[in-house]
């Protein structure tokens, strides 16, 4: 039986995505299962290690890319006992997700409930995940705290703001003019960055609250030399969590001004007091996954039962083949897709 995969042989543009076809079905050794993928989240980090960029990743060469997937446990190796075959799981694999069939060991796997839809499910690993344990794992938002959420029309950012009316935040997001709805549509407000100075306009939002102006907690991944500007947004007391370097990532700034970012977090976290109780912290998912497994699957079944629940929506904006892997990473790479676009391996065949 032939079988189909992305694959990438030298780091680069959308171009080194390429599409294989296999004649022979790859066996899960020992402690790993089959998944047979029924959905493949897409994102900018997926760009980020197709660059060859990606802190986290450098190859081997070839390797699949696709940080995200759901699907079929279709065989078990030696020494698995769960999961079962024929269950639904999710894994935030990293790289391997834009695939027909993908060969995983099972310690991190999450089973999902019933009934989910695959395409909205596969937003949960990385985008959502990580925005739910920085608010509520790095942060702890009473009800009513407002909260800024720099790159709001992302799929990260939209799991933000997602969560936050969820979890009765107030929140303020800033995007491009085009993503302004996007944006609205969670109840949040918009700041068109392009337009002015965004720690102005966040500061004169939030003038006349109490404890000062200023937000509770901002999320920046931009990095760099961006993550002054969102410290400044905050209000005395308030938190910033630095959980990217973007402009590194596409080569808007050098890996210098990346880490000088990073020592600005670790200085702002260890010397608050110099800050007006302001203070800073780093989050990488898969650092803290490593950290806490037993946290990272309890929060994935939380998620996985709000979606069931119908109490969080992800946006997806797009269902493609794996075939459009390339025009998917030139949209990604465009920037401001106001949602996820996800890849459906086994569709239009
Ligand atoms: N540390 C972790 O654990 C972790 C986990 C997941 C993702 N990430 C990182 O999070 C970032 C976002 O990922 P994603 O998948 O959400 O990407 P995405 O869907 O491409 O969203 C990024 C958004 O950033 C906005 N943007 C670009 N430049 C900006 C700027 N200078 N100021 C403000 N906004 C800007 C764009 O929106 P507009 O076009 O509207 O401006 C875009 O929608 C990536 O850097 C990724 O690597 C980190």
């Amino acid at each position: 039986m032939t079988w189909k995969s992305i694959r990438i042989f030298s780091f680069g543009g959308p171009e080194v995505l390429e599409l294989v076809e296999y004649s022979t079905l790859p066996e899960p050794g020992m402690g790993e299962v089959r998944i047979k993928v029924l959905a493949a989240g897409t994102g900018f980090t997926d760009s980020f290690i197709r660059r060859g960029r990606y802190p986290d990743f450098k190859g081997p060469l070839p390797f699949t890319p696709g940080y995200e997937l759901v699907g079929v446990v279709e065989k078990i190796g030696d020494g698995v006992t769960l999961p079962c075959e024929g269950e639904l799981v999710a894994d935030l694999c990293v790289v391997g997700g834009y695939s027909q069939y993908a060969i995983r060991p099972t310690r991190f796997l999450v089973k999902l409930p019933e009934g989910l839809d695959p395409a909205k499910a596969v937003c949960i690993p990385l985008a959502y995940l990580t925005a739910f344990q920085m608010l509520t794992r790095i942060c702890h938002l009473p009800k009513g705290a407002t909260i800024l959420v720099i790159g709001a029309s992302g799929s990260v950012g939209t799991a933000f703001l997602d969560l936050a009316r969820h979890l009765g935040l107030k929140a303020i997001g800033t995007c491009s003019a085009k993503n302004i709805p996007a944006v609205e549509r969670f109840g949040a407000t918009a700041v068109n960055y392009h337009a002015g100075d965004f720690v102005t306009t966040v500061r004169t939002l939030t003038a006349g609250r109490n404890g000062g102006a200023g937000v509770d907690a901002a999320f920046d991944a931009i990095g760099g030399s961006h993550f002054a500007q969102s410290f400044a947004c905050l209000a005395p007391g308030g938190m910033l969590v630095g959980y990217g370097s973007q402009t590194m990532a596409v080569g808007g700034e050098g890996m210098l001004s990346a880490a000088l970012g990073l020592a600005r977090l670790k200085l702002w976290g260890a010397m608050p007091w110099l800050f007006g109780a302001r203070h800073a912290a780093w989050f990488s998912i898969t650092e803290r996954r490593l950290a806490y497994p037993d946290q990272f699957k309890a929060d994935m079944a939380t998620l996985f039962g709000l979606l069931r629940d119908g109490a969080i929506d992800p946006v997806v904006i797009d269902r493609l083949p794996l075939s459009a892997a390339r025009d998917v990473h030139m949209r990604i790479d465009a920037g401001g897709l106001g949602g996820k676009i996800v890849l459906l391996p086994w569709a239009g065949l």
